[in-house]
């Protein structure tokens, strides 16, 4: 069965001309007349009176036998038509639950060159060009994929794998890179049938740029099964984007190993379309740099399972390779921390919490160095201390939670800007004197900082 569709574009262009190439994609007839009124065509997810400028008609576009067209057809037709922002012509498929169809687009000038394909519906392939990252990219890109000269090298570490070892010191708030995802794909491309799944996603491959093709290839496969699928199961990072979660595939994050105790944090930003890599610690030249896979917050053996079942290998770092006594020490750290965790966020008026258990909350974040997520209890710190009246301490540990947050959640979180205006002003947050009149249990032994 056959549903690769052309875009309403192509096939009106073409109804007309090339009825015998229509034939091949019936399905692709009824699809469109749904889609956009009889006198409009859908282009760039928006029904378009038919007198749109559309890729001559008089130039013959072929298809190939199963209905899809050649790379160099899609690529000349693409360059044919006005106002088209992508380099290929997209190749769609449809479904009974998907009302609009699922293409490949890819823009191969995309970030000077380096190129992307994003597998998504037109609506939001065309909401995505809005981005800086692709109407603005000279502001938006100037500190990514910048490639040369980084302040690490690649080393193969036996029995591991190849990662990234620091070979200059890097200290906290240090961008060790920043680079555009080669792909992006949508979840509504898993309501299209698997063979036209993955033959979008092949289709993606081959029409990256040859060194993005090459990065993409040279990526590691942890599943076996579709080499294309397997790269990208395996590599993926979950990027969100105009409030949808979705997948990208970053070649150079790939190379940072998982480490539950990492010294770097990445985060993704969706306006610029790119992942940034920061230090959260000093990183001394010679160290390994590592990020985290997955939430570290809690046991051993949750963290090994999660690993094992979404990234297919051993946690071997050093807390899930330790003696079961001090597994046993760090697995009772993690628990107090949910624990005051807990009682920090209770904000009724029956609320125990204390700065002194924000304190004990910092401590043990440090204990189990949990450096990368500090934010988060660095902003129950300052909160805590709001919420006694107590000003400076607030803004103390709110300029650490802006410092420490941003690196692990991005410029446009909604904690840093709540942080930054602690920072200014503890008074003016919600959370001032919200407890004052509570219960202290140390009140006495004061704070000796
Ligand atoms: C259609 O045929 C071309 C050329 O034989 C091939 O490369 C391509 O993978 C096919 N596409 C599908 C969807 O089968
Ligand atoms: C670190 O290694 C990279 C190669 O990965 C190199 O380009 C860079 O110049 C080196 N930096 C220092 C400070 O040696």
């Amino acid at each position: 069965m056959k549903s690769a569709v052309g875009l309403g574009l192509l096939s009106s262009a073409l109804a007309s001309t090339h009825q015998n190439n229509i034939n091949h994609v019936p399905q692709q007839q009824a699809f469109l007349q749904n889609a956009c009124p009889s006198d409009s065509v859908l282009h760039n997810g928006e029904c378009l009176s038919s007198g749109f400028a559309i890729p001559s008609t008089t130039e013959s576009v072929s298809f190939q036998e199963n209905g899809t067209l050649s790379l160099d057809e899609s690529r000349a037709l693409a360059a044919r038509a006005e106002d088209f922002h992508w380099t290929f012509w997209p190749e769609c498929y449809s479904s009974a639950t998907t009302p609009e169809p699922v293409c490949v687009f890819t823009d191969q000038s995309f970030a000077d060159g380096r190129g992307i394909f994003i597998v998504t519906t037109s609506k939001l392939a065309h909401q995505m060009l809005k981005k800086p990252a692709f109407a603005d990219p000279k502001n938006a890109l100037n500190r990514i994929n910048k490639h040369s000269n980084p302040p690490f090298i690649q080393y193969e570490f036996p029995g591991k794998g190849r990662g990234l070892v620091a070979n200059k010191t890097l200290n906290r708030g240090d961008q060790i890179f920043a680079s555009t995802p080669l792909l992006i794909t949508n979840p509504v491309s898993y309501e299209i049938l698997e063979t036209e799944r993955l033959r979008l996603a092949h289709r993606g491959v081959d029409t990256l740029p040859p060194s993005s093709k090459a990065s993409f290839w040279a990526l590691l496969d942890h599943f076996k099964g579709d080499p294309v699928d397997d790269r990208i199961n395996t590599n993926a990072f979950e990027i969100e984007i105009d409030g949808v979660s979705q997948y990208g595939v970053l070649p150079e994050i790939a190379m940072l190993n998982h480490d539950c105790r990492p010294n770097a944090a990445y985060f993704w930003d969706e306006e610029t379309l790119s992942h940034y890599v920061h230090a959260t610690e000093t990183i001394l030249p010679g160290q390994e740099i590592t990020i985290t896979y997955i939430n570290n917050e809690r046991s051993r053996e949750k963290r090994v399972k999660n690993l094992k079942a979404n990234w297919g290998f051993e946690c071997s770092c050093s807390s899930c390779s330790a003696h079961p006594f001090f597994v046993a020490e760090s697995d009772a750290r993690v628990e107090q921390i949910a624990e005051l965790a807990g009682y920090l966020d209770d904000w009724t008026p029956a609320s125990k919490a204390t700065p002194e258990m924000a304190e004990a909350l910092l401590s043990l974040y440090v204990q189990e160095r949990l450096h990368a997520s500090m934010g988060v209890a660095y902003k129950h710190a300052a909160e805590a201390y709001s919420s006694f009246g107590e000003r400076d301490m607030a803004i103390r540990y709110a300029r650490l939670a802006v410092e420490y947050v941003v690196l692990d959640k991005g410029f446009r979180d909604r904690d840093v800007r709540e942080m930054q205006s602690m920072a200014k002003d503890p008074s003016m947050t919600w959370s001032w004197k919200k407890r004052v009149g509570h219960k202290r249990a140390n009140a006495g032994c004061e704070h000796a900082h």
